[in-house]
């Protein structure tokens, strides 16, 4: 029962993100703020997580249906003990032509210099490494856990050496917070093998306190790079790609991105779907409920008629019936009425939905 899907505004399922951990050693003011995350926070318990093996079989279903590209997030991913395996049985899946899957993963980078190889070996073909600012007192400010800009500049150096590629370095923008670093960034990462990203601050979850005053929008990056460097709009890699690309004019150079969620939204092509840490299934960033998947799997779930474990045949159908019925354009929406859509909704933490 596979085939391509389409959901009820006509988009393909392309895209799986998949949290592997709730849990992170930063405490970005924007993600996790200390406040909420402190000491007393409940994290999900182990017996939560989705096991590799039942990522893999849910990946498996996901591929049939027309996935080819799968980025594990987290909170941290490379917190999650022997995640090397799960990349390892992940990069043995096919696409039903027989392709290889485009499997990556968006980390601190803290970790990533005593991962990268282990990770490349067990088939990882990419990183994305985030980095807020190139100087250490507002990065210090950001990542608001004393980790040193050093750190993720040698984890980005080892993966580079190890040959993880394209390696891109994503840079959340917070008004009066790391706005200053947008030029200082834009000129250490020109002319180097990184693609630098710069992504609008998004009101993620319920407990970073988002402000639209906060938001840095594309343009006003753009423009304060373009009154330094001579830059050119070039087109998009692939149809619903998160990021506006731009590159330098001279030799060389090399190209930047910005994300622009909050100025001008990208639900039309949105083809993502997310797989929460415990295996929650949902069809958009800013969705207040997910499918239980994991209750198929373990057959947990109370329904008088299910006695055994789901078969794959009717997860499959399960999950083409949520992808077919996705109605989500959460920050199109938004973009038409701001201040009420983020003050009412209950939204999941960008750390359990990831990212
Ligand atoms: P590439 O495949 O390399 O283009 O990566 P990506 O941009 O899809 O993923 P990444 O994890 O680097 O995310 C970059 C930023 O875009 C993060 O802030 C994400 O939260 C945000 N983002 C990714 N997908 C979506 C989405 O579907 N909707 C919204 N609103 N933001 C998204
Ligand atoms: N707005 C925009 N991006 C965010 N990220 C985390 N929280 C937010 C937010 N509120 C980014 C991380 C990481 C990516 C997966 O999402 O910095 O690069
Ligand atoms: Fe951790 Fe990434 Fe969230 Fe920062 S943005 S707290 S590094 S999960
Ligand atoms: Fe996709 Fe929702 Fe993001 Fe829109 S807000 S691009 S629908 S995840």
């Amino acid at each position: 029962p596979t085939g391509l899907l389409s959901d009820t505004l006509g988009r393909p399922l392309h895209d799986l993100r998949i949290s592997v951990t709730d849990r992170c050693n930063f405490r970005c003011v924007y993600c996790m703020p200390r406040e909420v995350f402190d000491k007393d926070y409940v994290f999900l318990p182990h017996s939560a997580l989705l096991t590799f093996e039942e990522i893999t079989r849910l990946a498996k279903v996901f591929i049939a249906h027309g996935v080819h590209k799968i980025r594990l997030t987290g909170g941290e991913p490379l917190l999650r003990k022997n995640i090397e395996k799960l990349i390892a049985m992940l990069s043995a899946l096919k696409t039903p032509d027989g392709q290889e899957i485009d499997l990556t993963l968006t980390t601190n980078g803290a970790l990533l210099a005593k991962k990268a190889q282990a990770l490349k070996d067990a088939g990882l073909k990419r990183v994305t490494v985030s980095l807020d600012a190139i100087d250490e007192t507002i990065f210090k400010q950001m990542n608001d856990a004393d980790f040193p800009v050093s750190d993720v500049l040698h984890g980005l150096d080892v993966a580079h050496a190890v040959g993880l590629a394209p390696i891109k370095v994503n840079m959340v923008v917070k008004r009066g917070v790391n706005d200053q670093e947008i030029l200082p960034m834009a000129r250490y990462f020109k002319d180097s093998p990184y693609i630098l990203r710069f992504i609008e601050y998004m009101d993620v979850g319920a407990s970073n306190g988002w402000k639209m005053d906060e938001v840095v929008p594309s343009a006003e990056v753009i423009a304060r790079i373009q009154s330094a460097f001579a830059m050119e709009a070039i087109s998009a890699n692939y149809a619903g790609e998160t990021a506006q690309r731009w590159r330098y004019t001279d030799e060389g150079g090399g190209e930047i991105g910005v994300i622009s969620s909050v100025t001008q939204a990208f639900c039309g092509d949105c083809s993502r779907a997310r797989l929460s840490t415990e295996g929650k299934l949902y069809t958009c960033l800013f969705a207040t409920e997910g499918h239980d998947l994991r209750g198929l799997l373990r057959n947990e779930l109370s329904s008088e008629s299910s006695t055994s474990e789901a078969s794959d045949a009717e997860l499959a159908t399960v999950i083409a019936q949520l992808w077919r019925t996705r109605e989500d354009r959460y920050s199109q929406l938004r973009s038409q009425n701001t201040e009420g859509l983020t003050s009412t909704r209950k939204k999941v933490e960008m750390s359990y939905i990831g990212g």
